[in-house]
């Protein structure tokens, strides 16, 4: 069977949230059917060579949906963030590993950076009140999907770095005196670089979805590599498209600041 496929997808709904985020779900049985949390597809945006990967943030198998969150950035994700509900979304999926269903006992702590949140969302529900997000955003309006969390039994901790909702400072500062047994993070690299060093300190299992600029998605252009370390110690390169975007911290060499 397949693992992946290029397929069109309906839009079923499609609506921008504050902070320039688009919240669009595609009626795509197919890969509803096969997702995994963590996983992503690669988007084909009208005029444009290369897709777009976008993680899942949700996955409704038996109604054959996904839903897709995103921020428009650039040219892709506004063509993308323009596109109507009833309209065809051409589409790479499911790709790339996703998050392990590690057994977490003493609770999974999720930890997300501003549009490093979406993809933590299905990850969570498995995990209902035995889960904590703490969530770090620029401000009180770039705040995303704290009560899809809540819903699921989620305890939400949320700082921003202004101060105007929740712990004035970094994501990083409310997880320090938190008892957890893994943790899952998806979020810009310092951020990524610092929960990994809190989940070692601690000495509890750490996994880590990282974002590299993409062309195939299937690791056949050798586009995205990122340093990593075999069990031996050894250093050699791996794909985010295809090893990851999932990957154990300890397994990731870290770029110097
Ligand atoms: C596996 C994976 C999953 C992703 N999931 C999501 C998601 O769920 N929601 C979401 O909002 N975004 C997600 N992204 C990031 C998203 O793919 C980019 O924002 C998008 O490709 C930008 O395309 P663009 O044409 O709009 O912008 P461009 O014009 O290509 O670039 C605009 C700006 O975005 C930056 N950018 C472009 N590509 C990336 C990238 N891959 N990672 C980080 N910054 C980038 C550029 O450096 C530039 O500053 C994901 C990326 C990866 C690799
Ligand atoms: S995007 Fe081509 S190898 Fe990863």
């Amino acid at each position: 069977m397949k693992k992946y496929d290029v397929f069109n997808a309906e839009i079923i709904s499609t609506r921008m949230a504050a902070g320039g985020v688009c919240d669009m779900s595609v009626l795509a049985p197919f890969a509803a059917r096969l997702a995994k949390p963590g996983q992503f597809a690669q988007l084909f945006v009208p005029g444009k060579t290369l897709r777009r990967p976008v993680s899942f943030c949700g996955i409704d198998a038996a109604g054959g949906t996904l839903r897709f969150v995103f921020q428009v950035r650039g040219e892709g994700t506004g063509r993308l963030a323009d596109m109507k509900k009833g309209d065809t979304l051409n589409m790479l999926a499911p790709l790339g590993n996703g998050f392990e269903p590690c057994g977490a006992r003493g609770g999974a702590l999720f930890v997300g950076g501003g549009i490093g949140v979406p993809p933590l969302l299905e990850a969570s529900k498995r995990f209902g009140s035995g889960a904590v997000l703490a969530a770090g955003f620029k401000d009180k309006k770039s705040i995303i999907l704290k009560e899809d969390f809540e819903k699921n039994g989620c305890k939400v901790l949320v700082a921003t770095d202004d101060g105007s909702y929740g712990h004035h400072g970094l994501v990083t500062d409310m997880i320090e005196g938190l008892r957890f047994g893994a943790v899952y993070a998806c979020g810009p690299l310092p951020m990524l670089k610092a929960v990994s060093r809190i989940a070692e300190n601690k000495n509890v299992l750490c996994y880590v979805s990282m974002e590299e600029r993409m062309a195939c998605g299937i690791g056949a252009c050798l586009g995205c590599a990122v340093k990593l370390r075999g069990e031996n110690g050894a250093v050699h390169y791996g794909h985010v498209c295809r090893d990851g975007p999932v990957f154990d911290s300890r397994e990731v060499v870290w770029p110097d600041p």
